[in-house]
């Protein structure tokens, strides 16, 4: 399958879903304000050049705005109403520019940090996008994310496999086998985020709202029969875990 397509396919379900975006995202402001609490912590001088990549509707751009009052911010998403809806959260501030975080090579600036919450998981070359991201850093800027780990939605991939059912979530990568560039210092931390379900619609229409539902290459969606057995088998609520990775690159 042709990675255009499916990239094209995600920028289109986020596009989409722009509008439902905000109320559906519990998790996803939560991770956003860790992260601004590690850039913030972690921020020896305040940058004068910033961007983000996978802006989305503003959630870590509105606390970049507020910790650095006197920075330059560059926001960028792939996904034209996401865009859209940040620029309407922070009005002509910033600047605003559609792009593919990890083909960033229309971007000819350096930036002292580079910030991402819950997009790098979408990159179809994670190695490469932060390769080339980094590429971006001034010499001693940051490169702060966050982004899901192999724990994520295990429950959901439990309900799945104890009906001999094939579970379309992507494969995400683990602390221990994260694919760093090469020759850019890194560090990273862990945090398991637990988050409540009515039942499996609940977290389904969530996925859905949030415009995440592209499930992993080549996955073929279940038929409506294995499809109700597996929402049947979690009728009466369960709780599904975001295996969140926050991890920096330093220039
Ligand atoms: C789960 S949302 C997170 C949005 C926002 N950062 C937040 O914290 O709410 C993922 C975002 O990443 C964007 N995205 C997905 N793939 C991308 C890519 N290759 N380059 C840039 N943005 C991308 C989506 O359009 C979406 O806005």
């Amino acid at each position: 399958m042709s990675t255009d397509r499916r990239k094209d396919r995600i920028a289109r379900a986020f596009s989409s879903h722009a509008g439902a975006y905000d109320v559906a995202a519990d998790v996803q402001w939560l991770v956003a304000q860790r992260l601004a609490d590690r850039i913030a912590a972690g921020a020896l001088h305040p940058p004068a050049r910033v961007l983000e990549i996978g802006c989305g509707t503003g959630f870590l751009s509105a606390r970049l705005a507020e910790l650095f009052p006197d920075g330059a911010l560059l926001l960028t998403d792939v996904a034209p109403s996401m865009l859209a809806r940040c620029q309407a959260r922070l009005g002509d501030r910033p600047r605003y520019m559609l792009l593919d975080g990890e083909r960033p090579e229309g971007i000819a600036e350096r930036f002292d940090l580079i910030g991402s919450n819950l997009a790098f998981q979408w990159f179809v070359d994670l190695k490469g996008g932060l390769q080339r991201l980094g590429a971006l850093l001034e010499p001693g800027g940051r490169l702060a994310f966050a982004t899901l780990g192999k724990k994520t939605f295990s429950e959901w991939r439990a309900a799945h496999h104890a009906l001999g059912l094939e579970c379309g979530t992507p494969q995400y990568p683990s602390m221990d086998d994260f694919p760093w560039p090469p020759g850019l210092a890194h560090a990273m931390d862990e945090e398991l985020v637990r988050q409540p379900y009515a039942d499996g619609h609940d977290f389904v229409r969530t996925l859905k709202a949030l415009g995440a539902s592209e499930p992993a290459p080549g996955y073929r969606p279940l038929p409506p029969g294995p499809f109700r057995r597996l929402l049947a088998s979690l009728e009466g609520g369960f709780t599904v875990t975001y295996h969140v990775l926050y991890g920096e690159i330093r220039a």
